[in-house]
């Protein structure tokens, strides 16, 4: 069995709920935020790994649509967190030729934080490398309905033919359009959910389910879960021996 990395087998989008900050800053006996806080350290460690190993894209579950139902002052914290990390790292990605994307309602986004946003998708917009593609405030039922919406619109004022609904063309309403459906989706913080992540994508996902708080991942347990990824058989319906 390989252990080091191959870099064809490298999966094309990883997608990563990252969870458990507010329990790895309980441990320590430290507000909720300053777990926050701590996570942004891990970003910044998984966008730079995952840039570096050749993932094409990272899309990070950085605020979910029920996220909105925590206690105003932790929301608020959280979208000061955003800021400063858009503000802070815009020239980072550039030089890494990150470009920075993201799904979600995002309307809902306070509007200095929606221009800081866009300030960044626009600064790396001509950037070729990775996509890292930030949910915020997303939810994937929300995703889908936002879908349907917009392809009845169309079908309404005649647009479109109801013919021309399939699971590929639905995928051109859905936030994600344009991106490749993730490989792999890895959850931290030991809980075994998706949490309205992805639903519609993760359909042929391989899942990962890790017990490390967010705060506390490092590039050798990344390396490991890649690793583990790259040993798995992707039989999409069909038998092993199909596959070769
Ligand atoms: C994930 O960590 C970050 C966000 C949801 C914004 P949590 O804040 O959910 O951490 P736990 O699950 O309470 O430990
Ligand atoms: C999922 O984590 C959302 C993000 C990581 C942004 P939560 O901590 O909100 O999920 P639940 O509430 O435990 O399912
Ligand atoms: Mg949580």
């Amino acid at each position: 069995m390989r252990k080091t990395l191959d870099r064809d087998k490298m999966p094309r989008h990883v997608a990563i709920i990252m969870d458990g900050n507010g329990r790895w800053a309980k441990k320590k006996q430290l507000q909720r935020i300053k777990g926050h806080e701590a996570g942004i350290k891990a970003v910044e460690r998984t966008v730079e790994y995952c840039a570096k190993t050749g993932i094409q894209v990272l899309t990070l579950y950085a605020f979910s649509s029920e996220n909105w139902r925590r206690p105003a002052l932790e929301v608020r914290a959280l979208m000061k967190l955003l800021r400063l990390f858009l503000r802070r790292e815009t020239a980072r990605l550039i030089k890494n030729n990150i470009r920075l994307q993201a799904i979600g309602q995002l309307y809902r986004l306070e509007p200095v934080v929606r221009a800081e946003l866009k300030k960044a998708m626009d600064k790396t917009s001509s950037c070729t490398g990775m996509v890292l593609n930030l949910a915020l405030s997303y939810g994937s039922r929300d995703e889908i309905i936002r879908a349907m919406k917009h392809f009845f619109q169309e079908l309404e004022s005649g647009g479109k033919d109801l013919a021309a609904l399939t699971p590929e063309t639905f995928h051109d309403y859905l936030d994600t359009a344009g991106l490749p459906d993730p490989d792999l989706i890895l959850r931290t913080g030991g809980e075994y959910r998706l949490s309205n992540f992805l639903l519609w994508q993760a359909a042929y996902a391989e899942l990962y389910f890790s017990e490390t708080l967010w705060p506390d991942l490092a590039e050798s347990e990344l390396e490991e879960i890649f690793l583990d990824y790259q040993h798995r058989e992707r039989r999409f319906g069909m038998i092993s021996e199909q596959l070769s």
